[in-house]
């Protein structure tokens, strides 16, 4: 099976193109991705030899480039988006262009040419659920965006539910929780919080700090696509989400100074975002009896082995935060944009 990935070079793409390679060795898989700030080609550098491994640079904004590679494939695995909630803040325009009409030009190549399409989706279309409520999303909950991020999601969501309707396409979508793990782009509050401290500065802490995510490692949300392939069913939507509690910034702030040795004088309170989404929750019950999905990562563990991944790895979060990370890709491929 020949499967192309859009974002391949990002946090989550690049985890999954190599848990896909290590588990379904035979399938080949081609990484179209635009190499924004958050595309990094050192995330894959151990599979670039691999001869069922090819990387693409380009936009999913060019239909000529999708159209070929959709062409070319038997199904696409769409990662591509802008994903940082405060850039959305800043500048929302990017995130129109790729996450709405960037899955758009997706769709009609994948429609042109019959091809089954998964589109990797968020919780945060879901909005936000009150910090003192026990309630979950579920695949029913309203649409309630609050972050031009989560707005343009909810878009590119409701755009490949249409493909569906009006066209009989074979889509999939899952909408998952905060993942956390390694390659994780160090402005997300865990990387940014590992690397702070290890660099000798303070954790930033939105507001009060009692916002609740619902952490999954990231290799559980690879697991839970390639299950949502072999067994989801088309037209169909699944929640997908980890095993924590209702545990809040804070917490998860004083847990990584645990594992460094740090004392909690490293946090400092900030100000906070603007429209902040107080708590997420994920019921993947749906996906569990219909796929056999459920997290077999603890926060805990897996926590602590990110934080020795980011010790082990100093150099790649280094030429991030340096933005030297640029210059290999530009050697090899010159200028993204
Ligand atoms: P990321 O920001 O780390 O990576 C995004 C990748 O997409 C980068 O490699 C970037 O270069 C590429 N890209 C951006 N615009 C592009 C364009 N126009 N054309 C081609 N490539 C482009 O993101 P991530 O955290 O790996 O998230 C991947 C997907 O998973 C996103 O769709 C996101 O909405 C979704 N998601 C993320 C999380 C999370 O916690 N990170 C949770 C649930 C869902
Ligand atoms: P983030 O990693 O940006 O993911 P998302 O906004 O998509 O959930 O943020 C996770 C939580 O951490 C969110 O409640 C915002 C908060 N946060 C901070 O408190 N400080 C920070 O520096 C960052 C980046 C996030």
């Amino acid at each position: 099976m020949k499967l192309l990935v859009t974002g391949g070079a990002g946090f989550i793409g690049s985890n999954f193109i190599r848990y896909w390679l290590k588990t379904h060795p035979g399938d080949e898989i081609v990484n179209l991705d635009k190499l924004t700030y958050a595309g990094n080609l050192e995330n894959l550098k151990e599979i670039e030899k691999n001869n069922n491994y090819k990387f693409v640079l380009g936009g999913i904004t060019n239909v000529d480039v999708v159209g070929t590679l959709v062409s070319e494939c038997d199904l696409i695995v769409h990662f591509a988006a802008e994903s940082h909630v405060d850039r959305s803040i800043t500048d929302a325009g990017a995130f129109v262009k790729t996450n709405v009409t960037g899955t758009q030009i997706l769709l009609q190549a994948a429609k042109d040419h019959d091809k089954r399409f998964h589109h990797v989706s968020t919780d945060e279309v879901f909005g936000a659920l009150a910090l003192d409520s026990k309630d979950k999303f579920n695949e029913n909950s309203p649409y309630d965006p609050r972050s031009p991020y989560s707005a343009s999601k909810a878009a590119s969501d409701h755009l490949v539910r249409s493909y569906f309707h009006t066209h009989k396409l074979d889509i999939t979508i899952s909408n998952c929780s905060n993942n956390f793990g390694p390659y994780q782009f160090p402005e997300k509050l865990i990387p940014l919080a590992i690397t702070n401290v290890m660099e000798g500065k303070k954790i930033p802490v939105y507001g009060d700090g009692l916002y609740v995510r619902d952490w999954l490692y990231v290799d559980d949300h690879c697991r839970a696509i390639d299950l949502v392939l072999e067994k989801g069913k088309i037209g169909e939507t699944y929640c997908i989400g980890g095993m924590t509690t209702d545990i809040n910034n804070l917490e998860v702030a004083k847990k990584i100074l645990k594992l460094l040795d740090k004392d909690e004088d490293m946090l400092e309170h900030v100000q906070d975002r603007p429209g902040h989404d107080r708590r997420y929750a994920i019921d993947w019950s749906k996906a569990k009896k219909e796929l056999g999905f459920q997290p077999e990562h603890n926060f805990e563990e897996y926590l602590e082995q990110t934080v020795k991944w980011y010790q082990d790895n100093q150099e790649w979060w280094q030429k991030v935060k340096s933005g030297e990370y640029k210059e290999y890709y530009q050697k090899q491929y010159g200028s993204s944009s």
